[in-house]
């Protein structure tokens, strides 16, 4: 199930980091699907959790470097935003290692729109840096 859809509005204009966006949105709703225990088919949301993790983690150390590298003026508050980040996801890490928990969807609802807002509104404010 999409629950994120991919906007090209999040386009920044640097290629790697757009690529890197694209792939978190695909595995957020890959794991969004592996949550349907009715599909039959597709990777388990343990795979995709690890996936997530990996992905995630190395994005922001790679942005957190680019905009460090290209002296962005809000690099210190963007990385706190990164940290935030983190918890989130750590967040969402408990919920969906624990078979009891019931807001599995919520905790990734609260994901998607933290992403969605991040890279539309935080992550833009590096496109001056770009040229
Ligand atoms: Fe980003
Ligand atoms: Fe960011």
């Amino acid at each position: 199930m999409t629950i994120l859809q991919w906007d090209d509005a999040f386009l920044l204009g640097e290629p790697s980091l757009d690529q890197q966006h694209k792939v978190l949105v695909q595995l957020i709703n890959e794991l969004s699907t592996a949550m349907d225990t009715s599909a039959q088919e597709g990777p388990d949301s343990d795979f995709v959790l690890a996936e997530l993790a990996s992905h995630l983690y190395a994005h922001m150390d790679y942005e957190e470097q680019l905009f460090e590298d290209r002296g962005f003026s809000e690099l210190l508050s963007h990385k706190l935003l990164h940290e935030k980040y983190r918890q989130i996801f750590h967040d969402l890490y408990l919920a969906f290692k624990d078979e009891d928990r019931p807001d599995k969807i919520q905790v990734l609802q609260k994901m998607v729109e933290w992403v969605e807002n991040h890279i539309a509104k935080e992550d833009a404010k590096f496109k001056p840096y770009l040229s």
